[in-house]
């Protein structure tokens, strides 16, 4: 059991930043990344829609025998991760927003905090009620800032178009906050546009991702449960790059050339599987 690799989903590239830190904490164990780029936005869709996505993309994992799924989807984590806990158990679902939701809160002096995410994931209410959980008395503001998930798929992730966006969602929120300190970047697209974010909500403020925080809840998870991987020789266990395979529900290509932004390596457009859903 401990030798099966990582089931990772998103809706697309974005979970890659994911992935990432995943591999850096983890790099005895391999992966099976899931994008299911014929879906994307999740952002913009009801929680019964992405629900039902969800739990397709993560049967198709499951019937890969994987040991352990990481939904690094915000708003597949804010809607389903019951849902899919439910349905895969005894499998465990780790998701990012309470990861997301304690790095706020370890962040945060005042207690101010802002949360950046789709459509969705604001409607949900999921990152709130994850901070009020830690920090009872916080105050949270949640942005749905849905451009930046095109920015981020088109590249223009640096730039004057990418400056004038941030600024246009986030000037306000934080000019009419003094005490707001930290800002959570709850969409898997958000990390790549970090340098835009910054500059829009300035120097006091400090921007936290789940990346690295669902990463050490995955390593506790694996050593509670006793599934932690032997060390691996890379390149004889059968996965493509680094102990990855990458499988997407359409246009493999160009989540190649995509991905590669929010992985920090480039991905050969021959290790991307096409799959159905
Ligand atoms: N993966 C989604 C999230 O983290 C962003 C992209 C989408 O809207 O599907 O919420």
């Amino acid at each position: 059991m401990a030798d099966r690799p990582i089931g990772v989903f998103d809706s697309g590239v974005g979970g890659l930043t994911v992935l990432r830190a995943l591999r850096s904490a983890l790099p005895d164990e391999r992966f099976i990344y899931l994008g299911d780029t014929a879906r994307l936005p999740y952002g913009t869709k009801s929680g019964e829609t992405v629900t039902r996505y969800a739990e397709q993309a993560a049967r198709v994992l499951v019937g890969r025998g994987i040991k352990l799924l990481v939904v690094a989807c915000n708003t597949a984590s804010s809607v389903a991760l019951g849902h899919l806990a439910a349905v895969f158990a005894p499998l465990p679902v780790i998701g990012v927003i309470e990861p997301g939701a304690a790095a706020a809160c370890g962040a945060s002096v005042s207690g101010q905090i802002g949360v950046i995410a789709t459509e969705g994931t604001v409607r949900g209410g999921a990152y709130e009620r994850a901070i009020r959980a830690v920090r009872p008395a916080a105050e949270v503001v949640s942005i749905a800032c849905q451009l930046f998930v095109a920015l981020a798929e088109e590249g223009w992730v640096s730039g004057p178009v990418a400056e004038a966006v941030a600024q246009r969602y986030l000037a306000n929120v934080v000019g009419e906050r003094p005490a707001l300190d930290c800002l959570v970047l709850g969409c898997t697209h958000f990390p790549v546009l970090r340098q835009a974010i910054a500059a829009a909500v300035g120097p006091r403020v400090r921007l936290v991702d789940s990346a690295e925080t669902t990463a050490e809840v995955v390593v506790e998870c694996l050593l509670r449960s006793d599934l932690r991987a032997g060390h691996r020789t890379r390149g004889q266990d059968g996965a493509g790059q680094a102990g990855v395979r990458f499988l997407a529900t359409d246009a493999p290509a160009r989540f190649a050339r995509v991905g590669a932004v929010f992985l920090g390596e480039a991905i050969a457009p021959e290790d991307v599987e096409l799959v159905d859903l």
